[in-house]
C-alpha cells in the first residue's frame, strides 16, 4: 500500500489535561486511508478525550494532530469542513426533530447543496430502517436506532474519516454486531474510520489494527489480528480494577 507511509490522520505525543487530570499523556496513532483502526481502552482510559482533541473541542496542551499531511486547526467546524466527522458518544441524536431533519443538521457544514439529496439516499440504503422511520421523531426511536441515525447523521457531511466513540454503548450484543457489519460496509464504501471501544472484541474483528489505551497512554498496538490472539493481555488492560496506586499518582499533579 503506497499510502502507508503517508497517513490520513496522524496523532504525535498529544498530551491533553482538565485542569489538574491529565487525561492524555502523549500517545501517537496513524490511521491511513482506507483502514479501520480501534482504540480499545476501560472506561476513563481517555477514548473520549482523544476524540474530543481531534475535533478541537478540548484544548490539547501540547502535541500534534495531522490531517492529509497538514497541521489540524482546533476549530471544530474546520475539522469538520475538511473531511472528519464524530458519531458522539451517547449518540446526541436531536430528540425533538425528525430522522430527516436530524440528517439534514448532519449535512449543515457542506458547501455542495446539489449532493445532499444522493447522499440521503445512500444513508437510506446503509439503514433501510431509518428510511422507514424518516417523519418520526428521534426521540421515539430504539436506542439501536438512534445509534444507526447518529452515525448516518455523521455519514452526512459526506467525511473522508468518520471518527466514532463507543457506538456499541448500551446496546445489545446482537445490536452491537449489525451496526458493526454497517461500518464494515461503510468502510467498504470508501470511508475510512477511527474507532474507540470499551467492546475489544467486536472492535478488533471488524477492524485492520487497533491501539489499547490504558489511563492516558497507548500500551499495545498492532495488526487486530494479532491482538486477537494476544487477548487475555489485552483483557487484562481493560480490567477496570487494574488502575494502580503508580498510575493515579502519575495522573494527577
Ligand atoms: N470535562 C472533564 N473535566 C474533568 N475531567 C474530565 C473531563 N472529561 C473527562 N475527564 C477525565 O479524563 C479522563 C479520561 O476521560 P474520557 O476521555 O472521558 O475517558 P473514556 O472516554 O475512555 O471513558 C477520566 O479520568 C475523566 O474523569
Ligand atoms: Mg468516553
Amino acid at each position: 500500500m503506497k499510502d502507508k507511509d503517508n497517513p490520513m490522520l496522524e496523532v504525535r505525543d498529544l498530551k491533553v489535561s482538565y485542569g489538574a487530570i491529565r487525561a492524555l499523556l502523549g500517545i501517537s496513532l496513524k490511521v491511513t486511508r482506507g483502514e479501520i483502526v480501534c482504540v480499545i481502552g476501560a472506561n476513563g482510559a481517555g477514548k473520549s478525550t482523544l476524540m474530543k482533541a481531534i475535533m478541537g473541542e478540548v484544548k490539547r496542551e501540547s502535541g500534534e494532530i495531522l490531517f492529509e499531511g497538514k497541521p489540524l486547526p482546533p476549530i471544530p467546524y474546520e475539522v469538520v469542513s475538511l473531511g472528519i466527522s464524530l458519531v458522539p458518544e451517547g449518540r446526541r441524536v436531536f430528540a425533538n426533530l425528525t430522522v430527516y431533519e436530524n440528517l439534514l443538521m448532519g449535512a449543515f457544514p457542506r458547501k455542495d447543496r446539489e449532493n445532499i439529496k444522493s447522499d440521503l439516499e445512500w444513508v437510506y440504503s446503509l439503514f433501510p430502517r431509518l428510511k422507514e422511520r424518516n417523519n418520526q421523531y428521534a426521540g421515539t426511536l430504539s436506542g439501536g436506532e438512534q445509534q444507526m441515525l447518529s452515525i448516518a447523521r455523521g455519514l452526512m457531511s459526506r467525511p473522508k474519516i468518520l471518527l466514532l466513540d463507543e457506538p456499541s454503548l448500551g446496546l445489545a450484543p446482537l445490536l452491537v454486531k449489525e451496526i458493526f457489519k454497517e461500518l464494515k460496509r461503510i468502510n467498504q464504501e470508501g470511508v475510512t474510520i477511527l474507532l474507540v471501544e470499551q467492546n475489544a472484541k467486536q472492535a478488533l474483528n471488524i477492524s485492520h489494527r487497533g491501539y489499547v489505551l490504558q489511563t492516558g497512554r497507548i500500551v499495545l498496538e498492532g495488526s487486530s489480528r494479532e491482538l486477537l490472539e494476544k487477548e487475555e493481555v489485552v483483557r487484562s488492560y481493560l480490567g477496570e480494577t487494574k488502575a494502580s496506586r503508580e498510575d493515579l499518582k502519575d495522573r494527577t499533579r
